[in-house]
């Protein structure tokens, strides 16, 4: 079997070994109380960081937007060595050498239920690695549809509570398309699991940061090679009338990278096609895959 589809094929399984509380746990020995806040409200918050040939990358701001979220959410969490305990996901998991996510959540832990956040409760902490296909970003094509954002108004906050970009995802998934992506007050504000910027007379647009999106470790980092590669950034929603005079559309996000957008759908209408990447995408990928490999 190649590599490649090694690491496809471990994609939808369970990770053998977690580390949960504490201690690390063969998966199946790891297991949460019914009276879990995560398990009764959704009531927590997750990160995934990405690691490049075993190598992390924008590892402090993947657990900075984590200390943002936890304090967002008055949710105490502090894990001495957490860096440490990450690097020994990705060894424990054999994946030192291979492209690779980390998956963290912590939950306010178990408590009696009652809708205000309970007092000295113990905090549930779960974090283990899996591969992902990082390679071959540059060559694909998908498409996206357009659906109304239907989420809360905290998108800023990663929360495990994940309802509507589940059934926003799953209705893109079904109608073969990558992302469904979302707009609120005729503005589109990002994907049900990604960030999205627009080309148009050589200047990039991104919705502008705020409650109404996530803050995107890529997406920011994506505006910083701009800068690099003295490409204009305009951090300015891009409307449902405008979208048809964009010259280039790409996703962002920590599994995703950078994707180049073929077609756009709304109610099964195609509102855009733009079969080929445009150069500004091009740069941005190859100056991404440059600073991911460490070229
Ligand atoms: N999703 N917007 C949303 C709603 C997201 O869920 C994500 C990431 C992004 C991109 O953010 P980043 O560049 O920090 O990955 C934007 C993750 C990967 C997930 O839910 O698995």
């Amino acid at each position: 079997m190649s590599r490649h589809i090694i690491l496809l094929s471990m994609k939808n399984s369970y990770p053998s070994e977690v580390y949960m509380n504490g201690k690390w746990l063969p998966a199946a020995e790891a297991t949460v109380s019914v009276f879990d806040r995560g398990f009764m409200f959704g009531d927590g918050i997750y990160e995934v960081t990405p690691f490049y040939g075993g190598k992390p990358f924008l590892l402090q701001e993947h657990l900075d937007r984590m200390s943002y979220c936890l304090k967002e959410i008055d949710l105490e969490f502090e894990k001495k060595d957490l860096k440490k305990l990450i690097f020994e996901a990705v060894d424990r998991a054999g994946l030192a050498q291979n492209d690779c996510a980390v998956y963290l959540q912590v939950t306010r832990g178990k408590a009696p239920r009652t809708h205000h956040f309970p007092q000295q409760v113990e905090p549930t902490f779960l974090m283990y690695a899996f591969a992902v296909q990082l390679e071959g970003f540059e060559d694909r094509k998908l498409t996206i549809k357009l659906s109304p954002d239907i989420r809360w108004q905290r998108c800023d906050i990663k929360s495990i509570s994940l309802m509507a970009n589940t059934m926003l995802n799953s209705e893109a998934i079904q109608k073969g398309h990558f992302e469904n992506v979302l707009f609120r007050n005729n503005r589109i504000t990002e994907g049900s699991h990604s960030s999205i910027f627009f080309i148009k007379d050589q200047k990039v647009y991104t919705h502008p940061e705020g409650p109404e999106i996530l803050s995107g470790i890529t997406r920011r980092f994506v505006i910083e090679l701009c800068t690099e590669l003295e490409i204009e950034v305009i951090e300015e929603a891009v409307s449902l009338e405008e979208l048809s005079a964009m010259e280039g559309i790409f996703l962002t996000g920590t599994t995703t990278q950078i994707l180049h957008v073929t077609s756009v759908f709304q109610n099964d209408r195609e509102l855009y096609n733009s079969s080929e990447a445009g150069a500004i995408t091009k740069k941005l990928q190859e100056a991404f895959r440059k600073k991911t490999r460490g070229l």
